[in-house]
């Protein structure tokens, strides 16, 4: 026993020298340090480095977890890095939820499964995220509690937080490496330094409430644009500073980028916490570029060579289902979160993919060998299928209304995310002017139509529209408000609604009712019930082609991935059975169809429902609406397009 302990012991210290983090030599047991003498991480005490990706078990259906992380392991790589979005785990304050409807939200689970296919996991735990993320990840709770300054060291932000780590560190402890798992280390905030707070007794106090609760000998980092500006106040005391960057054409830059990092940390590995091998898009995007696989493949070479650790960001993007997507100061993240990534959103593997693979096993000693590529998942197309109108423009309406003197805020009535109906009554129609509201409000006199109004979409505003139809007497004012995503940045302080007074003819309008749109799956059932009307599409009502459609899929066979065609319809979302597959905006483009993954879908008829708010026009041409299920997605970058 003695002999090979000791052997170990001289061998371990011929190997990583002393560095501060050294903690015992003797110790062969799992472990996750940094050797500072040798600028590297040592894993087990032995030399360790990364090739990891990106890949969001919150984009991703359940049933594909696996698929997706034998892709990643396939490629060569030996980890993924992945956030925690807090407003998914504790949608409403103090309930935490770690399982989900069906294990959806096991975050441990999608640890494991990546151990199994021999990737180990840095987690990112936030409490911000970005990730072109709903909210940047944080709560719309937050947005109601009086925070001055969100991610700060405003006292509310903080006990919020602090109630949130420690439901989630309990969990994350245990995976740890040091505890036998395969956690490595722990991001915390994320581009901080790009946020205009700078505070660092907020970043600080995160340091120390998450290592009081892991131990002191737990590797933390944090992530920043490669800059001093953004290291200055990302970067926080005692904790691994790493930066990210995309491709360039000038390897050369890569030195000046690691240079920023080392002026931080002279005694760290290199990492590159970020390398973007495609990038998002938003809405009413009018082009895409990205990356060439020979680009990428040409970056990665060289920081492989000066012994850089890289992550890239995404190699699997997914989908943002629901309303999950996050917006920037210029329009909404689309649907679609595919990122021009390495694997596609529907999970195929793409010549990207395939360059990178042969890169990683063109390296003489890399130890982690590519494995045989993955076969593809099957898609189907299910062909053309009817949608039958729904009464009513608010088919969704939630009964429990709040009536209020002036507008309330959608946080104000505890509506995380869609839409919200203000209903008033006006003597007559004149010039209606909203002075400040998000995102998009459609406008509508007895139910009718009249118009939409937008604030900040690409610094565009439309705030006033004349209203007609009004009849003698009162007339029914509604106007719906579209939350078309929170900004992950810069304000974090992205309020949704009506958020002024509302004027008509220069008057004040007050007495507003709000109505939450509930688009909880339990509501979805009833629009079976339109699918048996034996009178359904009356001509008056489909003439504003406004409202929820209803329709059914019908599959043959087992399921297969398929995608909705929202060509012809205008703006909107889809559900599939219990599932918001998320939103479409034809009119905008670029996403022309939401991938419905086979998970959703089930053998025989399938329940379609587009909630459309903008007006399904050539959709509905013939009297009738139509959509249709293809085996592949189209994404145009021309915004006139016809079905
Ligand atoms: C790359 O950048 C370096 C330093 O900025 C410069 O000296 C070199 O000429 C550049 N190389 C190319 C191929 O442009
Ligand atoms: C739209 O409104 C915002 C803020 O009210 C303003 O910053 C922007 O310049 C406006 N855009 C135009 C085109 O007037
Ligand atoms: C909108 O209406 C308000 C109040 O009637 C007026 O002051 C403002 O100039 C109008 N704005 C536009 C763009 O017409
Ligand atoms: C945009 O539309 C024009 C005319 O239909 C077409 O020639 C062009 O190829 C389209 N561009 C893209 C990016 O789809």
């Amino acid at each position: 026993m003695e002999r090979p302990l000791l052997l170990m012991a001289l061998f371990s210290l011929l190997v990583v020298g002393f560095g501060w983090n050294m903690g015992n030599p003797h110790n062969e047991g799992p472990s996750f340090r940094i050797d500072s003498e040798n600028r590297q991480f040592l894993l087990d005490g032995k030399p360790f480095r990364y090739i990891s990706g990106s890949i969001h078990y919150f984009r991703i259906p359940l049933t594909m977890w696996n698929d997706r992380l034998k892709k990643v392991r396939a490629l060569g790589f030996n980890a993924i890095q992945f956030y925690i979005p807090w407003n998914l785990h504790e949608f409403q304050e103090g309930k935490f939820d770690f399982k989900g409807r069906a294990g959806e939200l096991d975050f441990l689970h999608f640890v494991d499964l990546a151990r199994q296919n021999g990737l180990w996991t840095l987690l990112r735990l936030g409490p911000y995220i970005c990730g072109e993320w709903e909210n940047g990840g944080l709560p719309y709770w937050l947005l109601r509690k009086g925070v001055q300054k969100q991610r700060s060291s405003d006292q509310i932000f903080k006990q919020s937080v602090a109630n949130w780590f420690e439901a989630l560190l309990q969990r994350v402890k245990p995976a740890l490496r040091k505890n036998g798992g395969p956690i490595l280390m722990l991001q915390i905030e994320n581009e901080y330094g790009s946020y205009d707070a700078c505070d660092r007794s907020y970043t600080t106090w995160l340091r120390d409430f998450v290592k009081e609760r892991v131990g002191d000998d737990v590797v933390l980092y944090t992530t920043d644009g490669s800059a001093e500006d953004y290291l200055k106040c990302g970067a926080v005391p005692g904790v691994l500073p790493t930066v990210d960057f995309g491709t360039t054409s000038n390897n050369s830059n890569i030195d000046k980028y690691f240079e920023v990092q080392r002026k931080y940390a002279p005694y760290a590995p290199l990492v590159n916490s970020e390398f973007y091998p495609g990038w998002l898009l938003l809405w009413g995007a009018k082009s895409e570029s990205l990356p060439t696989a020979k680009e990428i493949v040409f970056n990665a070479q060289y920081m492989y060579d000066i012994g850089a650790n890289i992550n890239f960001y995404m190699i699997h993007g997914g989908t943002n289902f629901g309303f999950w997507n996050g917006a920037e100061v210029q329009a909404p993240c689309l649907t679609s979160y595919d990122y021009g990534a390495p694997i596609s959103e529907a999970g195929d593997v793409t010549p990207k993919y395939l360059e990178i693979r042969k890169w990683i096993k063109s390296l003489p000693d890399w130890p982690n060998k590519p494995l045989d590529v993955p076969e593809n998942t099957p898609k189907a197309k299910y062909g053309r299928f009817e949608l039958k109108k729904a009464k009513g423009v608010a088919g969704f309406a939630d009964p429990s209304c709040v009536s209020s003197k002036i507008p309330l805020t959608h946080e104000e009535i505890n509506q995380p995310l869609g839409y919200v109906i203000y209903r008033t009554k006006i003597e007559k129609c004149g010039e209606l002017f909203i002075p400040k509201f998000a995102d998009f409000a459609y406008v509508f006199v007895e139910e009718e139509y009249v118009g939409t109004l937008y604030r900040h979409y690409y610094e565009k505003n439309s705030t006033n529209i004349t209203l007609t139809g009004c009849r003698p007497g009162m007339s029914a004012l509604s106007i719906m408000v579209e939350n078309q995503g929170r900004q992950t940045y810069e304000t974090i302080n992205d309020h949704k609604g009506i958020l002024s007074e509302v004027f008509i003819d220069g008057q004040i309008k007050r007495d507003w009712t709000q109505c939450r749109v509930d688009l909880a799956p339990q509501n979805f059932y009833k629009y079976f019930q339109v699918l048996r009307d034996p009178s359904p599409n009356p001509p008056g009502d489909l003439k504003t082609r406004i409202g929820t459609f209803v329709g059914e899929l019908v599959v043959s066979g087992k399921p297969r991935d398929t995608w909705i065609d929202t060509r012809g319809w205008g703006k909107g979302v889809v559900i599939v059975n219990s599932h918001n597959i998320g939103r479409y905006w034809a009119t905008e483009g670029p996403q022309m169809t939401l991938y419905v993954p086979a998970e959703f879908l089930k053998y025989g008829p399938n329940l379609v429902v587009f909630v459309e708010v903008q007006g399904a026009h050539e959709a509905c041409e013939t009297g009738l609406c139509f959509s249709q299920s293809l085996d592949a997605p189209i994404f145009s970058f021309n915004s006139t397009l016809n079905v």
